[in-house]
């Protein structure tokens, strides 16, 4: 039988992983990557804090290793993250600098990294969780000193420096409708209606077992009906540990609800899983009590996750 990304490929959408270089010594990891995903993610080299930990020094050698893994295994790219308020480096502190200054920070760094990658990924996270639960801006140094606009003006510079990727803003708990998802949806009405650079809409999708929202595709589908793509980008259901039987029959069932949201909607791009194994997820050490979240195990066993994941797409 072919991997998951075989058949994700036959249903005309991408079936991704977050991938971090540091663990591609491992084989089972290197080669259930390889042979189950299509896109890759990397899951942190490309923030601010890992390519430029001091100011105007990048290190691109992280990046550079997962865009060669995915080139080297036929993978496409998703860029994450170019604006985001957590893992910026540490000299990038509120007041280190002036308004003006901090601008031109941000529009280098923009400008910089998404011209570095040009070519090598299909789209950008541009901007990563600017939102509060209440739907109103995350108060992040980009929002305290660059206000609102920051986020149109963040889009409009990765246009320029690389034309052909597509330019996300991606958060998280924005799968269902509520406060949260409604600002997103403002917000990205009001930049189309400027004019403004915007392809899609990334929602992450760190979900709960038995908590998947029922309206998650009418949700996708009001941000299609923009004209907008629509990408899961982050996804994983965690679960109270153990992990039983119950539990992950319970799992593989939420599993599929996520998929149908997506495969049933035209411009539902794809599908990326937060990681290879639950073996390295991040669910656990920041949930403590929680975990098993992916639908590879830590011995990456297939999960019923898995065969959920596998069935959506078309396979047995
Ligand atoms: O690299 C250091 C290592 O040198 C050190 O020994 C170790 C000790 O804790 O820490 C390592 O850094 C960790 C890094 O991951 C790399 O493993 C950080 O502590 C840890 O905080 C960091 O966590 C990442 C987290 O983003 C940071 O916010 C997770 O791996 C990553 O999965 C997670 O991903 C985010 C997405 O980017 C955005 N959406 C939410 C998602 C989950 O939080």
């Amino acid at each position: 039988a072919g991997g998951l990304r075989d058949y994700a490929a036959a249903a005309g959408v991408h079936i991704g992983t977050a991938l971090s270089e540091g663990r591609l010594g491992e084989t089972a990891y290197a080669n259930t990557a390889a042979n189950e995903f299509n896109a890759i993610t990397a899951e942190n080299s490309m923030k601010w804090e890992s390519l430029e930990p001091t100011r105007g020094s990048y290190q691109w050698a992280g990046g550079d290793r997962v865009v060669q893994f995915a080139q080297d295994n036929g993978a496409i790219v998703r860029g994450h993250t170019l604006v985001w308020h957590s893992q910026t480096p540490p000299w990038l502190t509120p007041g280190a600098f002036s308004n003006a200054e901090l601008r031109t920070i941000v529009q280098n760094h923009v400008q910089t990294v998404a011209g570095r990658y040009a070519g090598d990924v299909y789209a950008w996270d541009v901007v990563n969780e600017p939102f509060n639960e209440d739907g109103t801006r995350r108060n992040s140094i980009f929002q305290q000193q660059l206000g609102d606009g920051y986020i149109a003006d963040a889009l409009r510079w990765a246009r320029a420096a690389d034309p052909n990727a597509a330019l996300y803003i991606n958060d998280y708990n924005i799968e269902g409708i509520n406060a949260k998802s409604n600002a997103m949806y403002n917000l990205a009405r009001d930049l189309l209606a400027q004019g403004v650079p915007l392809d899609g809409i990334g929602m992450q999708a760190h979900l709960i077992a038995g908590q998947v929202p029922s309206d998650f595709q009418a949700n996708i589908q009001r941000f299609v009906d923009l004209g907008l793509d629509v990408a899961i980008t982050e996804l994983d259901i965690r679960m109270q540990l153990p992990a039983t039987a119950d539990k992950l029959q319970a799992q593989a069932a939420d599993y599929t609800r996520v998929m149908n949201a997506c495969l049933n909607v035209d411009g539902c791009i794809g599908v990326t899983v937060w990681g290879v194994t639950d073996k390295y997820s991040w669910v656990p050490d920041v949930f403590s009590g929680y975990g098993a979240a992916l639908p590879i195990d830590e011995n990456y066993a297939f999960k019923p996750a898995y065969y959920a994941v596998q069935r959506t797409l078309g396979g047995p």
